[in-house]
């Protein structure tokens, strides 16, 4: 039994792996999914023999517990509104989080039960579980907080002090854990006491994150829930959880570091500094004005200029505008006009989110630009769309040491003959700082949602020949 377990857990961990290889490029991403989704398939079912061969009775509970999982995850995905995924996300991650909680509290009150009959705890085992209780407490609350704050339901504040308190609560946090790997106390005050801590160090450390760092900081806890799944495996001796938290880590870490590189922020800046902070508005001098256009000027403009880059943004997401992108895409193409996209890292609420709904609407992948090589090509751009899109062009970022997101790379649109911004009002964008482009020479404003302008569009284009 326990060979064909291990057989079984080995071929999850080759599917795992093979999938998320497949996930690195769009064309081969769709069955990377499916095949990663196998592997956890496989690796569940797998788990579901280990309690035969122990000759467990607990499959009533297993099975209850899995079916109202399942249920509520099942209607939840199903209900829940293409914008609200990134929420969704961070919501998932938390219950990773409060799993690693679940797993090490149950072994922690066992260890508990052992120092008090005076039998050896292992210190590498003991350790292990104190560190998944430590870091499943903060990924918990700090992503129950990320979900707030993306769906709109907490606002950011800062809270005084806050990198020292931080520093302070780690600090006691890892003594804490210390003082009982070392004296291995049998009162339940300790491991109580680094659960509500770590608890607050969630709190602490992700709410006065605010503006344009929240993808830094979600890629982060994404990481931790990684790595507190990898304990967990240690815990339980179980390689696939092992193997899936260590993928989970190692993939989180990196992309921690691509969205550090995107802010151009040190990690340690966003973790201790808590940047961005609320509306931080830029300052726009009360007496600039915008220059409105309609889309019969600027479908005028699009149909005889030679290149077109699309920039899209959250509103893109909000007004599901992805398909009638393609369709101008497709119409100007079709008349010789040159269009690309420009896709800057954080657009949009989560990592690949601008990259996933144009590969919905099949937009070929060599369409789209990453951040530096759209520069470039903005130097011989004639006209940008700008669709929804607003922190992820805030030139303040490059002009105005004041902005909370100076030193942020940003598609740099000044650099294009003409920039026209398709949204619905003067608000501003996740990080609620004013952006000065929208003052431009070279900018003008097309009000309304971004969906019902593209169509008016197209419907333009098409009645100038
Ligand atoms: P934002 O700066 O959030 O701007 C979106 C703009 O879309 C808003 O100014 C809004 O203006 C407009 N809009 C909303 N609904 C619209 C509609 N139906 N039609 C037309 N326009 C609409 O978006 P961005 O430029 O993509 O930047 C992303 C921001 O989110 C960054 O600050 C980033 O740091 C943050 N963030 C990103 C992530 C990840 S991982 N990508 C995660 C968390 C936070 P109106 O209301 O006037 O229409």
């Amino acid at each position: 039994m326990q060979a064909i377990t291990n057989l079984l857990y080995i071929i999850s961990v080759v599917l795992l792996i093979y999938g998320l290889r497949r996930l690195s490029s769009p064309a081969s991403a769709h069955s990377g999914n499916f095949i990663a989704a196998i592997g956890m398939g496989l690796a569940i079912l797998t788990t579901l023999l280990v309690p035969l061969e122990n000759g467990s009775d607990n499959y009533l509970f297993i099975l209850t517990a899995i079916a109202i999982g399942s249920a509520i995850g099942l209607v939840y995905a199903r209900k829940v509104q293409m914008t609200a995924m990134p929420e969704l996300v961070s919501l998932f991650n938390g219950f990773g989080g409060a799993c690693a909680v679940a797993i090490s509290a149950i072994e922690l009150s066992k260890y508990q039960q052992l120092i008090a009959d005076s039998v050896n705890v292992g210190i590498a085992h003991h350790l292990v579980t104190y560190m998944a209780l430590l870091i499943g407490g903060v990924t918990f609350i700090g992503s129950l907080i990320a979900y707030g704050k993306l769906a709109g339901k907490i606002s950011t504040f800062a809270i005084p002090g806050s990198s020292f308190i931080n520093i302070g609560l780690l600090i006691v946090l890892l003594g804490l854990i210390l003082y009982q790997l070392i004296f291995t106390d049998a009162s339940f005050v300790f491991p109580a006491s680094v659960l509500v801590l770590s608890f607050i160090y969630g709190f602490t450390f992700v709410q006065p994150i605010g503006g344009a760092d929240m993808p830094v900081v979600i890629s982060l806890l994404n990481a931790f829930t990684g790595v507190a799944a990898a304990f967990a495996g240690i815990i339980y001796d179980n390689e696939v959880m092992l193997v899936g938290g260590i993928l989970v880590g190692s993939s989180g870490t990196i992309l921690t570091a691509l969205m550090c590189k995107a802010m151009n922020r040190s990690l340690f800046n966003v973790i201790v500094g808590g940047f961005g902070g609320s509306a931080a508005a830029s300052k726009t001098d009360a007496e600039q004005v915008v220059k409105e256009t309609n889309a019969y000027d600027v479908a005028v403009m699009i149909r005889y200029a030679r290149k077109v880059m699309i920039i899209p943004g959250y509103g893109m997401a909000v007004a599901q505008a992805q398909k009638a992108c393609k369709e101008l895409d497709d119409l100007l193409s079709e008349k010789g006009v040159e269009v690309k996209y420009a896709i800057h890292p954080v657009a949009g609420r989560m990592p690949g989110h601008m990259n996933v709904l144009l590969a919905e609407v099949d937009v070929p992948y060599p369409s789209l630009l990453d951040l530096d090589d759209a520069n470039e090509s903005l130097n011989s751009t004639d006209v940008c769309i700008v669709v929804g899109a607003n922190d992820v062009v805030n030139s303040s970022a490059l002009d105005d040491p004041a902005s909370p997101i100076y030193g942020m790379p940003i598609l740099e649109l000044r650099r294009a003959k003409r920039t026209i911004i398709l949204k619905r009002s003067m608000n501003t964008g996740y990080s609620g700082i004013q952006n000065p482009l929208f003052f431009h020479e070279k900018t003008l404003m097309l009000f309304g949602d971004a969906k019902k302008s593209i169509e008016e569009l197209i419907r333009e284009v098409k009645a100038l020949d």
